[in-house]
């Protein structure tokens, strides 16, 4: 029997362990799961409402740490998630993805010589100034299964000098979520109550420090959605730490006036899937949603220098753009005159990525 803890700890974590969770569930007399939640994210609609939806059970222990800089919070993960691993002792801990509470706790479990394996292993930016990339680059340093979702990752662990036989070629797990869930989300009854039409709106998110934390770069990207509401309606549901900025900058008055820009607080997965799959165009700075958005076939621009999942861009729908007003509304009207970049699906984005990974360790 292998005692195994899944971490979680922010919204980006929920729909890559979920199908985990599940399949391990098929095999009690293999397998004992625990689910961990630090609570880098807690509010109702940032963590809870994506439990109800993925049909996760509460977690085994929930740690509280709440929000801080980045030192408080990831030295309080630690502190606190050391606490758990001895008294439980499990024999394996799974990570995800890049936040905070992925590389705390990776951290924790290999000082106890306890194994790791992290999802969403060796992808790359190369861009040190986001803290997710330092957090891929240690937790990958440090883990013992790196289960990546695409060849371009295991091309970057390789060149990192990664032993071969730590590497897994699994596919991405986010779209185990994505292709399960996909048709109770069309049963969402968002966009009635939004008063919105099947690829007559754009959706947006954003939340990226490096756009959101700058008075400059964020007056930006609201004078392009002054400019692009003009000819399409956009719905954008916001982040807290994008509406704590908007307040601290007083840009709310730039906000306000732009009448066709619908916000609403974060949504939940289903009500997200069904915005992002009826959407004409995706204006994000969002990770996961370049994935979704190439698997969905929605055409996505990514406000951002550079991407850690270029597979997203040399065969999905994705694209790349600047951090200019001129050029994201050049780009978002290119797609509304017809110009839409037609991708394919990546391989092993197929929806069994969970039982991939469940074999390795049967
Ligand atoms: C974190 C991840 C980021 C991921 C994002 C998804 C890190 C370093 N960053 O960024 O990679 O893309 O989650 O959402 O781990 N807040 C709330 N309620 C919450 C959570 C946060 O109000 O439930 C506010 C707080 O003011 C907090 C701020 O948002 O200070 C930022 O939260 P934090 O977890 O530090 O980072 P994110 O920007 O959410």
């Amino acid at each position: 029997m292998l005692k195994i803890h899944l971490i979680v700890g922010a919204r980006p974590n929920f729909m890559k362990m979920a199908p985990l969770y599940k399949e391990f569930q098929k095999y009690p007399a293999e397998f004992k799961v625990k689910l961990i939640h630090t609570g880098q994210h807690y509010d109702e609609r940032m963590s809870k409402l994506f439990f109800d939806d993925l049909q996760l059970p509460k977690p085994d222990e929930y740690l509280e740490v709440g929000s801080g800089s980045h030192g408080v919070q990831t030295a309080r993960i630690m502190e606190r998630y050391e606490n758990v691993l001895l008294k439980h002792k499990p024999d394996l801990v799974f990570v995800a993805g890049d936040v905070n509470s992925t590389i705390a706790c990776a951290l924790d479990a290999v000082k106890l010589h306890i194994p790791v394996a992290h999802l969403e292993a060796g992808l790359r930016s190369h861009a040190r100034t986001m803290p997710e990339e330092i957090n891929r680059i240690l937790t990958d340093a440090i883990s013992d299964y790196l289960l990546t979702p695409s060849p371009d990752a295991d091309q970057n662990l390789l060149r990192e000098g990664v032993d071969p036989k730590k590497i897994h070629f699994v596919g991405n797990i986010m779209i185990d979520s994505l292709s399960y869930y996909q048709p109770m989300a069309e049963h969402s009854d968002i966009l009635d109550r939004l008063g919105l039409e099947k690829k007559q709106y754009g959706l947006i998110t954003l939340h990226r420090p490096s756009n959101v934390d700058h008075l400059e770069g964020l007056t930006i990207i609201l004078k392009a959605f002054e400019s692009i509401s003009k000819k399409i309606p956009l719905i954008f549901p916001i982040h807290p730490r994008t509406t704590k900025q908007i307040e601290t900058f007083k840009l709310n008055s730039l906000l306000e006036k732009i009448h066709n820009l619908i916000l609403i607080p974060p949504a939940g997965y289903y009500q997200f899937l069904n915005l992002q799959m009826n959407a004409k165009f995706i204006l994000t700075d969002s990770g996961g949603i370049q994935e979704e958005s190439t698997w969905l076939g929605v055409p996505c621009l990514t406000l951002r220098p550079q991407t850690e999942r270029p597979v997203t861009i040399t065969e999905g729908t994705n694209k790349l753009v600047k951090l200019e007003t001129e050029e994201i509304v050049r780009e978002t009207e290119s797609i509304l005159n017809g110009n839409i970049k037609r991708g394919k699906i990546p391989e092993y984005w197929d929806g069994k990525t969970a039982s991939r990974i469940v074999s390795i360790f049967r």
